[in-house]
């Protein structure tokens, strides 16, 4: 059975990974992460769309049936609805119309990587869909360390999310996105920091959605509880280093001795 390829820069994608293998736990996934070129956030546009059309012809060797762009630095280069002759979704279009829907007062709030936030795609896409939205964006470069050094609701995250986001605070968002797939890891210093009220809306359960639509896949109805899945699963990364295997391992409930594979592009 084909695998859906799933891409990132590195292991924030794992977060969309872990929700995709318990909605669907039939299915087989290979997973790559440009670990040797990590982070995308801080690049170029042109050099994000040159690393992501690299990794996407890297993964169709494996002949999947769909790609999926599990990092919204990479997502805001895709404006293509396939890829190779197969569809390709990204981490933006699916969270834009979840927010587009859930926000009460249109008053909603996105925060991201640099790349992504300046990119201002999740803007535009949401006044796209409702032009009376009142969209507040602001990046937050530190997450994603914090996120790889496992400093999750640590007093340190919770002072940096809480200056950063001080301009979502003020500008009474209802929902923030959760712009960067590294990002629902640290979701407990992030709401604490806006407040309880604010919903955080995040890329796995909105691109799993879109999946279970457009590509008619059975699901496990008892996502939310313990599940046994029975499909393949491949991790590739560029570069190999023992604390983002471990800390992926660990994320995904993987046993030590899984193999995390090590390739070239
Ligand atoms: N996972 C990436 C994203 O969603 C962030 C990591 C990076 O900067 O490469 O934007």
């Amino acid at each position: 059975v084909k695998p859906i390829a799933v891409f990132d820069s590195g292991v924030g994608g794992l977060t969309v990974l872990k929700v995709l293998r318990s909605r669907f736990p039939d299915e087989n996934f290979v997973y790559l992460g440009d670990t040797a070129r990590l982070p995308y956030g801080s690049k170029n546009p042109k050099t994000i769309r040159l690393y992501l059309e690299q990794c996407l012809n890297f993964l169709n060797h494996y002949d999947p049936k769909a790609f999926v762009v599990a990092c919204n630095s990479a997502s805001t280069q895709v404006t293509e609805d396939q890829w190779m002759g197969k569809p390709i979704f990204n981490v933006i279009d699916p969270v834009v119309s979840i927010a587009n829907q859930s926000s009460q007062t249109q008053r909603i709030g996105v925060i991201g990587t640099r790349a992504t936030v300046q990119s201002q795609v999740f803007s535009k896409k949401l006044l796209d869909l409702n032009g009376a939205a009142h969209i507040t964006e602001q990046e937050c470069p530190l997450f994603v360390p914090l996120a790889e050094e496992g400093w999750v609701d640590d007093p340190i995250t919770n002072l940096i999310a809480f200056r950063y986001l001080e301009k979502i605070r003020k500008a009474q968002v209802d929902s923030l996105i959760l712009g960067c797939t590294h990002y629902p890891i640290l979701a407990h210093s992030i709401q604490k920091a806006v407040g309880f009220e604010v919903q955080l809306i995040e890329a796995g359960p909105a691109i799993a959605n879109l999946l279970q639509e457009t590509l008619l896949i059975r699901t496990n109805e008892n996502s939310d509880t313990v599940f046994e899945s029975t499909g393949e699963l491949k991790i590739l990364v560029t570069d190999s280093s023992k604390h983002l295997n471990l800390w992926a391992l660990n994320l995904l409930g993987l046993p030590d001795q899984f193999q995390i594979e090590w390739v070239h592009l």
